[in-house]
């Protein structure tokens, strides 16, 4: 079964349509990449897979299971999305606890206490951070905490927004290595938008690379090491980010 299908997928905001017949089929325990310059419909094609793009046509599937357009609560138990700012992602009022604690409730799950102990833990956030509220939090560990929220549920599938992209690059680095842990020890999978290329050699198995809402290529992240894309909108891309991220010279 594959994971994540999006099938001849056409989204639209109003009357423009800004994703436009998008094929994609990702693995179970895959990571794969969305890439491409800003306003190419990356994020939109998150948004609708996670039902906050509700204009769409075609198919999407996640884990077997076609996606209606009215709530889906069971979804959430499949699927979550994490966003890029982790300073507008979380509630200035509401504590880490409260946080964590939230979508157990909804779903009518005991044992929460000990779920937020452990979820902490594994987002690697010492027990002290419980009670505290998003203004005592750095970038870091703000972001620390919507990917623990994101899998209070035990999702299999993460949607990931440029999930570093907001942080000072020193603590980049310490949540890629983050999510590629809990990804390996949960069995994930990721379908994540980025706008770089190393992170997608570090994180990613295959790469979508998208222009003006339409997937040109699609290529394993191997094809970064000695840029052999075959679309010239893919070459320039990987020109411009200056070739083989992992070359050290
Ligand atoms: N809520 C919205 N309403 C109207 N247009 C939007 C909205 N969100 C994004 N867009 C437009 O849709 C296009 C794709 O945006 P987006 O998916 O955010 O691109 P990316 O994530 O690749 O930078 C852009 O032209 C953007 O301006
Ligand atoms: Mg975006």
């Amino acid at each position: 079964m594959s994971a994540i299908i999006l099938k001849n997928l056409d989204i639209s905001y109003g009357h423009t349509k800004v994703v436009e017949g998008v094929n994609i089929e990702v693995a179970e325990g895959e990571s794969f990449a969305l890439v491409g310059e800003s306003g190419s419909g990356k994020s939109t094609i998150l948004k609708a897979i996670a039902g906050l793009a509700p204009d769409w046509n075609g198919e999407i599937s996640v884990l077997g299971q076609p996606r209606g357009r009215t709530v889906d609560q069971g979804f959430a138990t499949r699927c979550q999305m994490v966003f890029q700012d982790p300073y507008g992602s979380l509630h200035p009022r509401k504590s880490v606890d409260t946080v964590l604690s939230e979508p157990l409730k909804i779903h009518g799950l005991g044992n929460r206490d000990a779920r937020v102990i452990e979820m902490l833990a594994a987002v690697g956030l010492d027990q002290r951070f419980r009670f505290r509220y998003p203004h005592q939090l750095s970038g870091g560990q703000r972001q620390r905490v919507a990917i623990a929220r994101a899998l209070m549920l035990e999702p299999k599938v993460m949607l990931l927004d440029e999930p570093t992209s907001a942080l000072d690059v020193s603590v980049q680095a310490e949540i890629l290595n983050l999510l590629k842990k809990l990804r390996r020890e949960q069995g994930l999978t990721y379908l994540m938008v980025t706008h770089n290329l190393p992170v997608v050699s570090f994180m990613c198995d295959r790469m979508a690379v998208m222009n003006k809402g339409r997937i040109v290529e699609i290529a394993p992240a191997t094809a970064l090491h000695d840029g052999s894309f075959t679309d010239p909108y893919t070459q320039s891309l990987y020109a411009a980010s200056g070739g083989n991220p992992d070359r050290k010279d």
